[in-house]
């Protein structure tokens, strides 16, 4: 598997497997599934209520857990120095496991400096290898990175051929923070596994439009997280190590941008309002 080194000189998958919204009951079979056919990063969280499916899977695999590499995240729910601290030790306890690879706050809501801060204890107790954040978007980001003493070493943000986010990765630059893709495939949306381009584009190599907008974020030194429930289509997002698309399909690609800064707004104050009332926050 292809890495990417952290700041912090940490080796992370380009592509792993994301866990949103697999069931509970069905988290233990997917990453076992997972990791079968050779996915080596696991994305989970908090919030998605399946670490301890996942870290029942990956205990039971026998792959030696530093082959591994496991991302979680802190709820909003938790934000706050005591708070998240606490979260942390329960996704450890979860996961069965001693340390995390990398911890993400997942929303940039509430107490993020208190929750950084206790993030940052953990990673200096090296219970964590590598923390970052999640869904901040360009002023956000660069306001909480500008005044951290750790700097995030990964911004994990809605980002696919449909949504590139070009304009917030000179602002990760600066701070030598990575690009994690959530939604890679735009959630599934027909526009990209069925659009006309990725696919005439797809016919040149042998791929399908799914594998080719994998190909073209990975390609970029992007990490992308594909989540199937479907083992057969575990192993073709997988499959996408085999072949180069060329520079002139790259820049075609790169004309499919549609959103840049992600289909959905976090700095809509409506967003906001709805998602800490459904947390009684
Ligand atoms: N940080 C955040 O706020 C955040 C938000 C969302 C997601 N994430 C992370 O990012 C991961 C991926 O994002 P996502 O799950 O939202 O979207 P995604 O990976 O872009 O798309 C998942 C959808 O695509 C379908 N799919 C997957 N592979 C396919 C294939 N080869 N052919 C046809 N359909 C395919 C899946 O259906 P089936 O399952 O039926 O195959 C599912 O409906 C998540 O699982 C999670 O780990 C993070």
């Amino acid at each position: 598997m292809q890495t990417i080194q952290l700041s912090n000189g940490v080796e992370m998958p380009l592509l792993g497997y994301g866990l949103f919204q697999v069931p509970p009951q069905e988290a233990e079979r997917c990453v076992s599934d997972a990791l079968e056919v050779g996915y080596r990063l696991i994305d989970t969280a908090q919030a998605y209520q399946n670490e301890e499916g996942a870290g029942v899977a990956i205990a039971k695999s026998g792959i030696p857990r530093e082959e591994i590499f496991i991302v979680t995240k802190v709820w909003i729910t938790n934000a706050g120095e005591e708070r998240a601290a606490k979260s942390i030790e329960e996704s450890l306890r979860k996961l069965q496991t001693d340390y995390v690879d990398l911890l993400l706050i997942h929303q940039a809501y509430g107490d993020v400096f208190g929750s950084w801060r206790a993030m940052e204890k953990v990673y200096h107790e090296k219970k964590v290898r590598a923390i970052g954040v999640s869904n901040f978007q360009a002023c956000r980001f660069y306001d909480f990175a500008r005044f951290v003493d750790i700097k995030p070493m990964v911004n994990q943000l809605q980002c696919c051929v449909l949504s590139q986010q070009n304009t917030i990765i000179p602002e990760m630059d600066v701070f030598d923070t990575k690009m994690m893709a959530w939604g890679p495939l735009g959630q599934g949306s027909d526009d990209l596994l069925k659009s006309p381009v990725l696919t005439v584009i797809g016919s040149q190599y042998g791929k399908s439009p799914a594998q080719v907008a994998l190909r073209w974020l990975t390609q970029r030194g992007i990490v992308a997280i594909p989540k199937t429930m479907h083992k057969e289509r575990m192993q073709a997002n997988f499959d996408i190590f085999d072949f180069s698309l060329s520079e002139k399909d790259m820049q075609i690609i790169a004309t499919l941008n549609q959103q840049d800064t992600g289909f959905r707004n976090f700095a809509d104050p409506n967003y906001l309002r709805r998602i800490l009332g459904m947390f009684n926050l």
